[in-house]
């Protein structure tokens, strides 16, 4: 009987006679050179290729905010983002966000804190987010960090906690 043998070729599989550049990027300050296909993503190549799975996939799509990532401290939908536009960037993901002595950065204490999560999907997007945030001045009050950090969804409505945390971990940061 004749035996079927199945390859996974998921979104970074490479394909046949497929254009390929090599680009060098830092992630989570580290410098990387690798070689990759047009069409991969950064949220693909940073899940299934760098080993940084804080980045969710949610939609695929910009539409939930589970994949953003800082691209030289600007946040940005990983999953919209080829890989090969970071070239020379600097790509920050939730992994990078800690000191290195393991302390917090203030935004992930702050989400501990105020119990901003119930399932975590979208947490690492959502602190990401909420250290842009803060870094570009919007945390002030709660409708500004409201508008602000919409694009970030949490589908176990976590708002509240969230804001909260926001506002905590900004308060924070301006007293350090
Ligand atoms: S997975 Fe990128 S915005 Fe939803
Ligand atoms: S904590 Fe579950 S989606 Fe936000």
């Amino acid at each position: 009987m004749a035996t079927a043998t199945a390859t996974f070729a998921g979104p970074v599989a490479e394909a046949a006679g497929a254009v390929r550049h090599q680009i060098t990027l830092t992630v989570n300050g580290e410098r990387r050179t690798v070689r990759v296909e047009n069409r991969v993503s950064l949220l693909d190549w940073l899940r299934e290729q760098a080993g940084l799975t804080g980045a969710k996939k949610g939609c695929n799509e910009g539409a939930c905010g589970a994949c953003t990532v800082l691209i030289d401290g600007q946040r940005m939908n990983a999953c919209l983002t080829f890989l090969v536009q970071c070239a020379g960037r600097e790509v920050t993901t939730v992994e990078g966000l800690a000191a290195k002595d393991g302390k917090l950065h203030p935004v992930q204490q702050a989400f501990i804190d105020h119990d901003a999560f119930q399932c975590g999907y979208c947490t690492p997007g959502q602190v990401i987010s909420a250290v842009a945030c803060i870094q570009e001045g919007h945390a002030t009050d709660e409708a500004t960090v409201r508008e602000w950090m919409s694009g970030n969804l949490c589908r176990c409505s976590a708002y509240p906690q969230i804001t909260a945390a926001v506002l905590d971990a900004a308060q924070r940061m301006r007293r350090t």
